[in-house]
């Protein structure tokens, strides 16, 4: 496995492949769990040379301490990347992305942006598609892979790709849980065992709108803001049924699998994210 802390190392190692070689990338900030790890195993399997990059970026954090208390656990994440015989690691510093003293830029994602993160983490979007932008840049990959859990990122990565007229596909891969159900995040090591059970409130909250499709958005919308009423333990932030290319709310159901329920909600003072394409 080639690590790599620059951007001319890297760039000057890719030259060494030709134009046919296709090349998987997978952007993570570390603290790599078994979600991260599976999406690794997608691009070796669709790729021929599978690039990692390990980064905290600081411009699409709104919250200063968030950023501070993002956990560093590079040497674990290098050896489970090692197992996995990714080829290569981009653990970039800063300065090597970012111009002192610059910010994210402005971009304009229309309805994607509106609601949900969009709304709860003002900036957010702009800072990840900043430094997407500059990763798909530098490595200009065939294939970039992105997780589903995130699923308005993934859309709005999506069309990132198509403001920069680029030819990268952009695949989601499905999200990885625990047998709970709970989604896997690197959050969930914060949280107690005993959160960790209730949590499990979130997938069930989502399983049960697929399961009871025949009802009005409405009634499921209702129906989940009181199982969360009911649990003091947890806050809602927001519960949100939408049609999956607009991310804008729908009351009734679109296509088959052009809808999304995605749900925020803190246990804990743990911010849990999931969603279900339905
Ligand atoms: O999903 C993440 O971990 C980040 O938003 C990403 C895509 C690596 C950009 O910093």
């Amino acid at each position: 496995m080639h690590i790599f802390k620059t951007k001319k190392e890297l760039q000057k190692f890719l030259l060494s492949f030709t134009k046919e070689e296709k090349v998987g990338f997978v952007p993570t900030m570390g603290a790599l769990h078994e979600g991260h790890l599976s999406i690794v195993e997608q691009s070796k399997k669709q790729c021929d040379i599978t690039i990692c990059s390990i980064f905290v970026n600081p411009t699409q954090f709104n919250n200063a301490s968030d950023l501070d208390n993002y956990p560093n656990t590079l040497k674990a994440d290098l050896e489970k990347l090692e197992q996995l015989a990714c080829d290569i690691v981009y653990t970039p510093t800063i300065a090597d992305l970012y111009k002192n003293g610059e910010k994210a830029k402005e971009f304009d994602f229309g309805t994607l942006t509106i609601g949900m993160e969009g709304e709860f983490r003002p900036g957010h979007f702009n800072g990840m598609a900043t430094i997407v932008e500059k990763f798909f840049n530098i490595i200009n990959p065939t294939k970039a892979f992105f997780g589903q859990k995130d699923l308005q990122q993934l859309q709005i990565v999506k069309a990132l790709a198509k403001q920069m007229e680029s030819d990268i596909q952009i695949i989601g891969i499905p999200t990885i849980r625990e047998e709970s159900g709970l989604a896997k995040s690197s959050r969930n090591e914060l949280l107690s065992t005993s959160a960790k059970q209730e949590a499990t409130l979130v997938y069930k909250c989502l399983k049960y709108c697929k399961n009871n499709q025949e009802l009005a958005i409405p009634t499921l919308e209702k129906y989940i803001q009181e199982q969360f009423k009911n649990n003091t333990h947890f806050k809602l932030e927001y519960i949100d049924f939408v049609s999956l290319n607009t991310l804008l709310p729908i009351t009734k159901w679109e296509a088959k699998n052009q809808n999304a329920i995605c749900i925020a909600a803190y246990i804990e003072g743990v911010r849990l994210i999931d969603n279900i394409i339905l």
